[in-house]
């Protein structure tokens, strides 16, 4: 059983805000983010958006995409850590958003930047379990509002967004999802973190981070994680069409780039649209290229996040 991607969807909020429209009192501009992250300009949401406005949008761009009706989904995974309500999960907000009555599970997955990745692992196992004809597989955060505004070191490199896919299941399909591998390491728990949650501050509190020790990392674990999925696979680096690495930093992708020795041709890169929207920036990008992927295609997503998380999926498109 294979689990095929059947559907694309993508939301931003209404609002951008380009580098050089940021507060003045953050004492940043225009070259100093471009030239250190690739990051042109950011979404953020505004009055009515959240992460299940946003999450709701992208999954009804996906269904619509897919052509299938709301109720056929039979299952629900959101990747965010930014969700509306410490509980219920996001995923349940959108089953209600979008009508969805049929009872399917619907749950959220919490590995930070990684969350895409580990939710479509775990809707790809329901689906080769049987457990599941078509999946909502849903990337979504909203990082806005947990980054501490007077921190020009964090507050500039992250949006918000919401990417979605469905999935069905397909016996013998030579196509979809052909590899997954997701892994955690928390002994870097400290490393990107909040300042606080629920059991300890009682509030999410704001974005920390040790950025040059997170840059080193994704760059050796996007590198090891992509060698260990083209063995596993009996693949050469030229067979792989396309690869979406989580978009954290330009410079980091870059990096990937040179150590891997890839056409940059094919490494997808958003951005400097998007900036970092965390569990979204892999199905967002999914969803901007979904027209020019064709058919026959290997498509590689890799990812990291905080926890460490990090994880690769190889699809045949
Ligand atoms: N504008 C202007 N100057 C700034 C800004 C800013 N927004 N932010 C930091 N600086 C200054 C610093 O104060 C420092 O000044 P100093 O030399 O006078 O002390 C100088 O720029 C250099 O700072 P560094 O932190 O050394 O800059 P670096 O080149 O390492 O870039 C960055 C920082 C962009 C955070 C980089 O380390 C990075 O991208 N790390 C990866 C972290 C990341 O992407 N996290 C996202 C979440 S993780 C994930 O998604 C996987």
């Amino acid at each position: 059983m294979k689990s095929v991607i059947i559907g694309f969807g993508g939301a931003l909020p209404q609002k951008c805000i380009k580098n050089d429209e940021l507060p003045a009192s953050l004492n940043t501009s225009d070259e100093w983010i471009s030239q250190r992250t690739g990051i042109k300009q950011r979404y953020v949401i505004g009055e009515g958006e959240s992460t299940s406005t946003l999450s709701t949008k992208a999954a009804k761009d996906a269904l619509d995409h897919a052509k299938i009706s709301p109720n056929d989904i039979d299952l629900i995974i959101v990747g965010t850590t930014t969700g509306d309500y410490t509980f219920p999960a996001t995923a349940c907000v959108v089953q209600k958003n979008l009508g969805i009555t049929n009872g399917c599970p619907a749950f959220d997955v919490s590995a930070a930047c990684s969350g895409f990745i580990y939710s479509l692992d775990v809707a790809d196992s329901f689906i080769k379990a049987g457990r599941a004809k078509y999946a909502l597989v849903i990337g979504a955060d909203c990082f806005s509002k947990i980054l501490d505004w007077n921190d020009r070191s964090s507050c500039v490199l992250f949006g918000d967004g919401a990417g979605a896919v469905v999935l069905k299941a397909e016996e013998d399909a030579d196509k979809g999802i052909q590899y997954c591998k997701t892994y955690a390491d928390g002994s870097y728990t400290d490393y990107l973190v909040t300042s606080g949650g629920v059991s300890t501050t009682q509030g999410a509190g704001v974005v920390t981070m040790k950025g040059r020790e997170v840059f080193k990392f994704a760059v050796e674990k996007f590198c090891d994680t992509f060698h260990e999925l083209l063995k596993k696979n009996n693949l050469n680096v030229e067979d792989v069409d396309l690869i979406i690495p989580h978009q954290a930093n330009v410079r980091i992708i870059n990096k990937l780039i040179d150590v891997l020795k890839i056409d940059p041709k094919k490494v997808v890169v958003t951005i400097d649209k998007h900036s970092n929207t965390s569990a979204a920036t892999i199905p967002l990008a999914l969803n901007e290229i979904k027209d020019s992927i064709g058919t026959n295609k290997n498509v590689v997503l890799l990812s990291m996040g905080a926890g460490f998380t990090w994880g690769s999926i190889l699809i045949r498109m």
